[in-house]
């Protein structure tokens, strides 16, 4: 047994500025559905949150197919933000997470400030229900000729400023990893008011069909998850960390607890697991089990005491 040391009094609970969550690990936009569809697979009450596929304003059907191909470390997806739109969303899919109990975020998305306003306001009238809004900042911007609010800080602070302006419910800002400098969108996101930030999303990717010489995706870009993005990402949650005052969020390739472990020695407060959802729908409690193991073990009494100085 060595130096293992039994403590009872280990904490899970992380407080992401006003956002609290019972443990770090929630599961990641796009790969849990609305929730329910997890559940034969894993209790989720027994995770710290689930952030539900991206919503707009209106249903969106998505790209044309293929939108998945598998890469021998990683998932290209172009799925294209196919969701139900934020009316379906509360009326069909919100309930169930209430009724349950579940701490739900909500991922958002949007092609101008205004459509990202009006989704915080139409959100805020179920602000009981929701325990955060995380603004996905990859979309393009149509009135800035359709480059993404997440690659330059201008972008970002722009989307970010005027929402926290129309709801009480706190803000992740969850930021794009296909930029230059991370750290200036990072501070952009906390100057402009967010409560906490969340990365990585997906890394811009294709792949080619050599046989029909062609992109193997519908959309011909996709983007990249999975193992082979956990370095990257990695390093980007230790230079966000180190750029900001805000809580981090740690995504990108977590596939097991000690995965989970480096994101939160990095500085990450809390992390959330994609893909490993949809090669084991489990994971995620797997992941929880293994860090609590290890904080047990090595006897750190709560998770920002794993953060390397
Ligand atoms: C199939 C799929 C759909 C996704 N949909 C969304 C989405 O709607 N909104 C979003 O912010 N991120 C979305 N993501 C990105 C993930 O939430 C996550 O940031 C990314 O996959 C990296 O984490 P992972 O390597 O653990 O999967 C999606 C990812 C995948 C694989």
């Amino acid at each position: 047994m060595g130096e293992i040391r039994e403590l009872s009094d280990i904490n899970l609970e992380v407080s992401l500025g006003p956002i609290r969550l019972k443990n770090p690990v929630m599961l990641a936009s796009g790969t849990c559905g609305y929730g329910r569809e997890l559940t034969p697979h894993l209790d989720l009450n027994s995770i710290g949150a689930v952030v539900v596929k991206g919503i707009s304003l209106e249903p969106r059907p998505g790209n044309p197919p293929p939108r998945i191909f598998e890469t021998p470390c990683g998932l290209l997806n172009a799925i294209g933000l196919e969701n139900v739109g934020v009316k379906a969303f509360l009326t069909e899919k919100l309930p169930w997470l209430k009724d349950q109990g579940i701490s739900t975020v909500v991922n958002i998305l949007g092609n101008s400030v205004e459509e990202y306003k009006r989704l915080c306001s139409i959100l805020s009238e179920e602000s009981q229900s929701i325990l955060a809004i995380e603004i996905n900042v990859s979309c393009p911007n149509v009135k800035a000729g359709g480059v993404a609010f997440g690659r330059t800080p201008e972008g970002t602070y722009e989307v970010v400023r005027h929402v926290v302006e129309v709801t009480e419910i706190p803000i992740i800002v969850k930021l794009s990893p296909n930029v230059t400098d991370i750290t200036s969108i990072a501070q952009a996101a906390q100057d402009a008011g967010a409560h906490a930030i969340s990365l990585i999303n997906t890394i811009l990717a294709m792949a080619i069909d050599i046989e029909k010489k062609r992109p193997l995706l519908g959309n011909t870009f996709g983007g990249l998850s999975g193992p082979a993005i956990k370095p990257i990402a990695l390093r980007m949650v230790w230079e966000a960390h180190r750029a900001v005052d805000i809580p981090v969020i740690g995504i990108g390739g977590i596939s097991t607890w000690k995965d989970a472990v480096e994101f939160l020695m990095a500085g990450a407060s809390a992390i959330q697991i994609g893909t490993a959802t949809l090669v084991e729908p489990g994971s995620a409690k797997k992941i929880l089990d293994g860090l609590t193991r290890f904080m047990r073990q090595k006897g750190y009494r709560e998770v920002e005491a794993l953060w390397i100085d």
